[in-house]
């Protein structure tokens, strides 16, 4: 086992609680922290960024570009100093690139280097290299890439021979905003127009940051659209809240007993609140205060409150706005009265891990009762405490933290193994919990 798979390992006891006080701001959004570092990089000036995800998803993509010969600054307190290369600045790496446990820097660099006059290949953990690539190899080969990886160019390490590229006009085959963000960085630097068209909108981080930054990008519903730049100008960037890891803690405030919690500056993207929709369709009680624009993105305050849940049907196009929300979900349906059916979540088996086998898993191991589908599925609400027992991360973030949650209702505690992987998205998570306990 490296360095690296060692945050992994650990077990964690997580216990019960009465509930969730207090007030709390979450790490920044790891998303935009990626961004903010793809797009300073290339940029020209220096980009200032406060709020960034000092988490180990976000320092795989500070190593890569540090690789590539960019000065990335991580000066403490959240605060990143970019200083630009230009867009023509990238160095070739000596080495390998390790992406780590991250999707997002494999996808969106291997978008950037197809363009880049020189070598590069990419790796990463063992999840990760059982990610599907084709998705993205696909269409920057039609703009004239060259790039091979392992099973027919479809998994890490992949080689990239960087190429002068065209623009294309391409119709993704699903909503993937790493997929659609890897095609316009390519574009950035391809004769012509680069169009995006998908089946549904996916999170729009990265066209709001182009703008930010200066470039000229057209949106037309779910079309995106940009051309070659040499222009884009450094900036600074105020990073809200992930939403994301917000919501592991709206959902443990609504299943105990006496909560109330307000999280503060968090983002709430339209294309990422889904989670808010959900919860509230379930009966959830959850507002947003204060809310405001910093930096290109919608922020607010999410004031949650202890609810009754109610099982509800959750359609494929309600997930992709909560994608990353799954296995907590999963964990509000299992304290629900009645039954939850999730239905269009293949992409969950993509992720980390496969989100929907594992959380079936997980659940039936802590006692909840459910039924896996091919592309979702079934929980029967306990309404009430589940007894507990001992899982399993599977190396995933977001895994260990929903089973966290879980454990605020359970009647022993719920033993998570490879708790250490939360911190991939959430460095603290334990922390920040145990401190709005109420005891
Ligand atoms: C992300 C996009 C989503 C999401 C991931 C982060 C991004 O993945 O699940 O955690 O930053 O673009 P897909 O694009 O594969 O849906």
């Amino acid at each position: 086992m490296n360095a690296k798979n060692d945050i992994f390992s650990g077990t964690v006891a997580a216990g019960p609680a009465k509930g969730l006080r207090g007030e709390i701001k979450v790490p920044g959004d790891k998303s935009i922290s990626h961004r903010s570092v793809f797009f300073g990089a290339i940029a020209g000036g220096t980009t200032e960024v406060e709020g960034f995800l000092e988490g180990e998803d976000n320092l795989s993509t500070v190593n890569a570009f540090k690789k590539m010969g960019v000065e990335v600054e991580t000066l403490g307190g959240q605060k990143v100093r970019v200083r630009g290369s230009g867009a023509a600045g990238l160095k070739e790496p000596d080495d390998v690139i390790d992406a780590g446990n991250s999707g997002t820097t494999t996808r969106l660099l291997t978008g950037l280097l197809s363009a880049q006059p020189f070598f590069s290949v990419i790796t990463g953990d063992a999840s990760l290299r059982k990610r599907p690539m084709k998705r993205v190899v696909e269409p920057l080969s039609m703009m004239g890439a060259s790039v091979a990886g392992r099973k027919n160019n479809s998994l890490l390490p992949i080689a990239i021979s960087g190429k002068k590229l065209k623009g294309i006009s391409y119709n993704t085959p699903v909503a993937s905003a790493q997929l659609k963000s890897a095609i316009l960085l390519a574009g950035l630097y391809a004769d012509g127009e680069t169009t995006v068209t998908e089946p549904e909108k996916s999170r729009d981080h990265t066209e709001r940051m182009l703008r930010l930054f200066g470039a000229e990008i057209k949106v037309v519903r779910n079309s995106v659209s940009v051309r070659s730049t040499k222009g884009l100008i450094g900036c600074k960037i105020k990073i809200p809240g992930d939403i994301s890891s917000a919501a592991f803690f709206m959902v443990g405030a609504m299943i105990t007993r006496d909560s109330e919690l307000l999280i503060k500056d968090v983002g709430v993207n339209p294309t990422r609140t889904g989670i808010i929709d959900i919860l509230r369709k379930m009966g959830g009680s959850v507002s947003t205060l204060n809310e405001r624009e910093v930096s290109g993105e919608p922020v607010a305050d999410i004031l949650v409150r202890t609810s009754r849940l109610k099982g509800i049907e959750i359609s494929g196009s309600d997930l992709l706005p909560a994608i990353d929300e799954f296995p907590v979900i999963c964990v509000a349906a299992a304290f629900a009265e009645g039954t939850t059916t999730i239905s269009g979540a293949a992409e969950l088996r993509v992720k980390e891990s496969d989100r929907v086998a594992v959380m079936a898993g997980s659940l039936k191991a802590v006692g909840v009762k459910n039924t896996e589908k091919e592309d979702g599925i079934i929980i029967e609400g306990t309404a009430g405490d589940i007894p507990g027992g001992r899982v399993a991360s599977h190396g995933d973030h977001r895994i260990a933290m929903s089973m966290a949650i879980a454990a605020l209702r359970s009647k022993k505690s719920v033993e998570i193994e490879g708790a250490g992987s939360v911190e991939v998205s959430f460095p603290g998570f334990f922390g920040l919990l145990d401190g709005v306990k109420a005891s």
